[in-house]
C-alpha cells in the first residue's frame, strides 16, 4: 500500500449491504486526528442497507448500485471513484462479489473484514461452523481482497474465546466488538 505523505488523508469509500455497524466505526475512527483516511463515500447495493443512515447522520454522499447487471455497475463506480480520487477501499458487510477485473483496477487498494480468524472459514456462516466444530476460539480477520474469495493476505486479525455457555449470537456479538477494534488498527498498519 502506498505510504501516507504530510497531512493529506486517504479518501476512502466504504462499501455496506446491511446493518453497518463497522462503518459506523469506520466513520468514528476516521474522525480522529490520527487516522489516516477520510470516507468520502458509502455504496451500498441495496437501498434496505440500515448502515446508510451513518453516511446521512454525517453528511457523507451515499450512492446505491443494482450490482445484478456487474459490468456495467462496476465501470460506472470505477469512473466515480477515480472522479473522486478515491485510494482505498473498505467492503464491510459487503454482500456482493466484486469481478475479477473491478479488483484488478484497484489492485492492493481493497480491504475487507472477515469475521472469522481466516483461512478458517471463508464464506458465511463462520461463526456456526466455529462452533459445530467446537473450537476454543473465533475471532475476525481484516485482508486485502483478491478474486479468490476471502483469500487475499491478511492485514491484521482478533481472537476471542469460545465458552461452553457461548451460542451463535453471543459469539456473533463478541467477534462484533472486536471487529471495530480491528478494522481502524488494520487501516493504520496499511498506512504506517
Ligand atoms: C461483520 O460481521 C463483517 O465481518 C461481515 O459482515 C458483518 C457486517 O456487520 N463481513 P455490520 O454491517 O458492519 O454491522
Amino acid at each position: 500500500m502506498e505510504k501516507l505523505t504530510g497531512l493529506e488523508k486517504i479518501k476512502t469509500v466504504v462499501f455496506i449491504s446491511g446493518t453497518g455497524s463497522n462503518l459506523k466505526n469506520l466513520i468514528k475512527f476516521s474522525k480522529i486526528k490520527k487516522s489516516p483516511i477520510i470516507i468520502e463515500l458509502v455504496i451500498s447495493n441495496t437501498i434496505k442497507a440500515k448502515g446508510l443512515s451513518y453516511a446521512v447522520q454525517n453528511n457523507i454522499e451515499k450512492q446505491i448500485f443494482n450490482f445484478e447487471n456487474n459490468n456495467t455497475i462496476e465501470n460506472n463506480i470505477l469512473k466515480i471513484l477515480k472522479k473522486k480520487n478515491i485510494r482505498l477501499i473498505c467492503l464491510a458487510g459487503f454482500m456482493k462479489i466484486l469481478s475479477k477485473n473491478f479488483i484488478k483496477k484497484f489492485d492492493g487498494k481493497i480491504i475487507n473484514i472477515h469475521p472469522s480468524l481466516l483461512p478458517k472459514y471463508k464464506g458465511l456462516h463462520t461463526h456456526k461452523k466455529a462452533i459445530n466444530n467446537k473450537d476454543k476460539f473465533g475471532g475476525c480477520s481484516v485482508h486485502y481482497v483478491t478474486s479468490k474469495l476471502d483469500s487475499g493476505k491478511i492485514i491484521a486479525q482478533k481472537k476471542v474465546k469460545i465458552t461452553a455457555k457461548d451460542n451463535l449470537t453471543s459469539l456473533a456479538k463478541k467477534v462484533l466488538r472486536q471487529e471495530h477494534k480491528l478494522y481502524p488498527i488494520a487501516i493504520q498498519k496499511i498506512f504506517n
